[in-house]
């Protein structure tokens, strides 16, 4: 029987609560998206929670919100998943890459100072697969250089460094909520800051530029007092429906349980594979609350990228789902032709991206299934190192 990468966990108050706003005239801007925003604010600790339509559409309006555009550089990592860069991109800005740490997998907080330039607008470090790590480190030297932080937390609901939630570092920060994530709205995403006037923007921005209040002295031409016809600015349509806002709210109202779940997936992993010693398995660091987002070995350095891929493909053709999460960002070929990043820019993330093997993860994967899992690509490893 196939195991599936991720899956969501839908329950039935979850269709429930979907069903309700059906059956209400409110699909949009309605009770749910105040609702959702607000337990949200609340769950991370922040003063405000503007919802989006994705992970990227946040990152993006982040950058609008604080004036990054053309000519500007925003340092991060180049092991991430691409939204974490094209976001910049979209701002019109250069996305600078500093080299990862080879254990935590986030952007190596050491490797930052050199990359800063008098074009430097902020920093947007990646809770990589859920790891907190470094976060402190990389908002000082923020904090030194006077550069804003937007947090890509995409990854990382429910994790936190020293007691601190991630979601709280930043100047921003953005989680996303597709399918295999934490929580899920089916698509979608909230930006969070303790700054009004940025909560404001975006509030705007997500919303077609709309004026947030009717100004003062109105132009006559307009010819209109109705403010849903008023844009301030150039904006987007990145609203979050109340139909996917319903489904979140019962998903965050059920974070703790699981957070727990993914939890006892990852600790039956660590049992079932620490002993292996051809795999590198993720661990918890004591200053670390790390709630699961995937679960991603790393083969030793001994493999090749070759053989790499030869396991992915074997385990596949048993039926099990894996990924390779990431490739490297600076890598793709877009990224390569406009900016000229080359092998060998990142060595770090090269090399573990070339190594990395992501496992069956979600909240309801049995104990049974991880055992399968881990069976066969102990079976597939032997093989492969046979072969080679
Ligand atoms: C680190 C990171 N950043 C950004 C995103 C983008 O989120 P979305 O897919 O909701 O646009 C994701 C989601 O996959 C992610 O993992």
């Amino acid at each position: 029987m196939r195991i599936y990468l991720s899956r969501p966990d839908i329950t039935e108050k979850e269709i429930e609560a979907v069903c309700a706003v059906l059956r209400s005239p409110d699909l949009s801007l309605g009770p749910k998206l105040v609702e959702f925003e607000l337990s949200f604010a609340k769950y991370i600790g922040t003063k405000r929670a503007v919802a989006v339509n994705s992970g990227t559409s946040g990152l993006f309006l982040c950058m609008l919100a604080l004036g990054i555009s053309h000519g500007d550089e925003v340092i991060t990592c180049p092991f991430t998943f691409i939204a974490s860069a094209t976001s910049i991109m979209m701002a019109g800005a250069k996305p600078v890459f500093a080299d990862i740490d080879p254990v935590s997998l986030n952007i190596d907080p050491a490797k930052i100072e050199s990359k800063i330039t008098n074009r430097t607008k902020a920093i947007l470090p990646v809770e990589v697969f859920g790891n907190p790590t470094g976060l402190d480190k990389v908002c000082s030297i923020a904090q030194k250089y006077h550069l804003n932080v937007i947090e890509d937390s995409c990854e990382a609901l429910g994790s936190a460094l020293n007691g601190k939630k991630v979601g709280t570092f930043g100047t921003m920060s953005v989680f996303g909520f597709y399918p295999n994530k934490q929580i899920t709205t089916g698509e979608g995403g909230m930006i969070l800051t303790d700054d009004d006037n940025l909560a404001d923007i975006c509030v705007s921005l997500r919303n077609q530029g709309r004026a947030l209040k009717r100004p003062k002295t109105q132009d006559p031409r307009l010819k209109t007092n109705e403010s849903w016809l008023l844009h301030d600015r150039l904006g987007y349509n990145f609203r979050l429906s109340d139909i996917n806002c319903a489904l979140g709210i019962v998903q965050l109202s059920r974070i703790e349980q699981t957070k727990a779940k993914r939890r006892q997936v990852a600790q039956w992993y660590r049992e079932m594979l620490a002993d292996d010693d051809r795999l590198i398995v993720p661990v918890e660091p004591d200053d670390c609350d790390i709630s699961w987002f995937v679960f991603v070995v790393r083969l030793a350095n001994r493999f090749s990228p070759q053989q790499r891929d030869r396991i992915l493909q074997a385990m596949k053709n048993t039926d099990i789902q894996v990924g390779n999460y990431f490739p490297p960002v600076h890598l793709q070929p877009f990224m390569v032709e406009r900016f000229g990043y080359k092998c060998g820019d990142f060595p770090i993330a090269e090399s573990v991206s070339e190594r990395t093997i992501a496992l069956p993860f979600y909240n309801n994967l049995t104990k049974d299934q991880i055992a399968t899992v881990c069976r066969t690509l102990r079976k597939v490893l032997d093989s492969v190192c046979c072969i080679s």
